[in-house]
């Protein structure tokens, strides 16, 4: 049990829930704070997050931390980014393992400071064998790199004759993604207002509904939360075919 309860009931099921936890800059801002303060709250909100997830038993997660395009911000903002994530991973560690709750990182971290690296390879070594949930931090991730490696990967298999080009489809295609052990995105949820992917999970998301609320993410409360389910619940997912999904 947690601390957020509801009477909302979910009928429709969500396997894995995608987060763009955008606006710390624009939060801080309004506070008055630097914007690495944004960061800093923002960060917290990791956990409560996961704790929302829980309630409705949504087993895979992830959360865009950080882009590859964001690398075109001030040196500063950027290392303090990494340093309230370091001591997210440092701080929740212990409660995740509880939960049984798997690290994933998608994206390339080699260029992250080596203090960072380190404390999140432990993270991933300790939760390696769970798989209560899954959480997926997009770090340094970039859904066109991510394509790109997948193909440049599966084209060294073809290029060594370790699999012939019908070989690949969709299912060998999405072993080459950073979410390979995850389903589609059933729900992408951005805050903050804009009403854009950023180059986030592109492939994982083709039929992912997508709700947008207008708070920014360190302002992103369980009844927020609530509220994008409900937008959600009152979707009707076709796949492409005529009738209401099940
Ligand atoms: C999201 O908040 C966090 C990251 C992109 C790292 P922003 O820092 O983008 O905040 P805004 O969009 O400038 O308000
Ligand atoms: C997307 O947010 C990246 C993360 C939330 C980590 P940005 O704030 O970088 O996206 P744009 O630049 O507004 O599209
Ligand atoms: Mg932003």
């Amino acid at each position: 049990m947690n601390e957020f309860k509801t009477n909302f009931t979910l009928t429709k099921k969500i396997d894995h829930i995608a987060f763009i936890m955008d606006g710390n800059g624009r939060w801080a801002k309004a506070h008055n704070r630097p914007r690495t303060y944004g960061h800093k709250v923002g960060c917290d909100r990791l956990i409560d997050v996961f704790e929302y997830c829980k309630v409705f038993h949504i087993k895979y997660m992830s959360f865009y931390a950080f882009s590859t395009e964001n690398w075109k911000r001030p040196k500063s903002e950027i290392s303090q980014l990494f340093k309230y994530l370091e001591i997210f991973f440092k701080k929740e560690i212990d409660h995740l393992m509880r939960d049984g709750v798997k690290i994933i990182i998608s994206g390339d971290i080699s260029p992250l400071p080596s203090k960072t690296q380190k404390t999140i390879k432990e993270a991933l070594v300790k939760t390696h064998a769970n798989d209560k949930y899954f959480f997926n931090i997009c770090l340094n991730y970039g859904s066109r790199d991510e394509i790109i490696k997948a193909t440049k990967e599966i084209s060294a298999l073809v290029k060594d004759n370790r699999i012939s080009i019908d070989e690949i489809d969709n299912q060998l295609f999405n072993k080459h993604l950073y979410t390979s052990e995850m389903p589609d995105v059933d729900l992408l949820i951005r805050t903050s207002g804009e009403e854009r992917l950023s180059n986030f999970l592109l492939y994982q998301s083709a039929y992912a509904e997508f709700v947008f609320p207008k708070v920014h993410w360190p302002d992103f409360t369980f009844d927020v939360f609530i509220s994008c389910l409900q937008e959600f619940e009152g979707r009707n997912r076709r796949f492409g075919g005529i009738k209401n999904e099940k």
